[in-house]
């Protein structure tokens, strides 16, 4: 009853932001990323008749506390949808430097999910594996796939029709992302709260979830050209409009730092210089750069002299779910 399984994390190019059931995590738009191959969590998961409890250790240290329930509250799924009350023992290694600045969370619960499935005996599919995934954390359900993924919001209450399905392969594409780390120092306001905030009270939501069906439909079409401009500029701008929506809130916020606009900056100058470079931004202040691999090592350099800037770490497009 033992599995391990491994799963990269992912970057929205049109953003997952708001949901519409908290507790089964049912989003409020469809969204789209490419998972990424420099950043990465191995689970593995045993289920034992004999063991009390669930036991989480995360790159060796023991998990209490929130953490610690999010993961077991995550096993109760697995546990009914197989039908088995069994508690188990849960070791994650993370290669998603939380000086990266990407939530561990998308690579960290497809790991869990896939490990824990297979270890309790579900055979699941993609799809249902996605829809599990999910529950532990929305942005997770797109990385059980390479490539670039889309999710699919759907419309049941039960949330049936609620997950990821690929886009195009790993191959199809060779699209790089820098993932420039900022010296922040600030209270960090969670995904899950600055969305629930923003859903209650911005009055700038309707016109983000209105822009959503044209930035899917265009960037997919470019996607599929392998259109670099094209892609670049929609996921920019759905950046742009989803924190432009924290500004809205009340009370308002934002998860930019003076840095977050210095680096915004640098990437105009580098496109105004004629290499061509785009920026997206998550729940917090780090950016993350699209490029080719034939401007790499400028746009390396370039971002990496920004004062404020501690670390520029460069990725490549990544696979889907594997068993080790
Ligand atoms: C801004 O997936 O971390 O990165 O579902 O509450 O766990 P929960 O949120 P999470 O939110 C990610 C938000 C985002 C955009 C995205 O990845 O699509």
């Amino acid at each position: 009853m033992k599995a391990t399984a491994k799963a990269h994390t992912n970057i929205a190019l049109i953003k997952y932001w708001g949901k519409r059931e908290e507790s089964i995590i049912l989003p409020t738009n469809n969204s789209l990323s490419l998972t990424l191959d420099g950043f990465y969590t191995t689970t593995s998961v045993k289920f034992n008749k004999d063991f009390t409890e669930d036991e989480f250790f995360l790159d060796g240290k023991k998990v209490t506390g929130v953490p610690y329930d999010r993961v077991s509250g995550f096993l109760d799924l697995i546990r009914d949808l197989a039908g088995k009350k069994v508690y188990a023992s849960v070791e994650s290694v993370n290669e998603v430097p939380t000086a990266a600045g990407f939530a561990s969370s998308a690579s960290g619960f497809a790991a869990l999910a896939a490990a824990g499935a297979k270890a309790i005996g579900l055979e699941l599919n993609d799809q249902e594996l996605s829809r599990l995934t999910r529950q532990g954390s929305g942005s997770a359900c797109r990385s059980i796939y390479g490539g670039f993924a889309e999710w699919r919001m759907g419309f049941m209450e039960d949330g049936s029709d609620s997950y990821a399905v690929p886009v195009a392969p790993v191959e199809h594409w060779d699209l790089r992302v820098a993932a420039v780390v900022l010296d922040a120092k600030m209270k960090k306001v969670s995904s899950r709260d600055g969305m629930r905030r923003t859903v209650e009270s911005s009055p700038f939501f309707a016109g983000w979830l209105d822009s959503i069906s044209v930035d899917l439909r265009e960037i997919k079409s470019g996607i599929e050209a392998r259109d670099f401009e094209k892609v670049g500029k929609i996921a920019e701008a759905n950046c742009l409009k989803m924190h432009a929506t924290t500004l809205g809130a009340k009370p308002p916020f934002t998860y930019w730092i003076d840095t977050t606009l210095t680096v915004m900056q640098r990437v105009r100058e580098l496109r105004e210089n004629g290499i061509p470079a785009y920026f997206t931004i998550d729940a917090g202040p780090n950016v993350k750069v699209l490029y080719l691999p034939e401007n790499e090592k400028q746009i390396h350099e370039s971002l990496q002299r920004i004062p404020g800037v501690l670390d520029v770490r460069l990725s490549k497009p990544g696979h889907g779910i594997s068993y080790l």
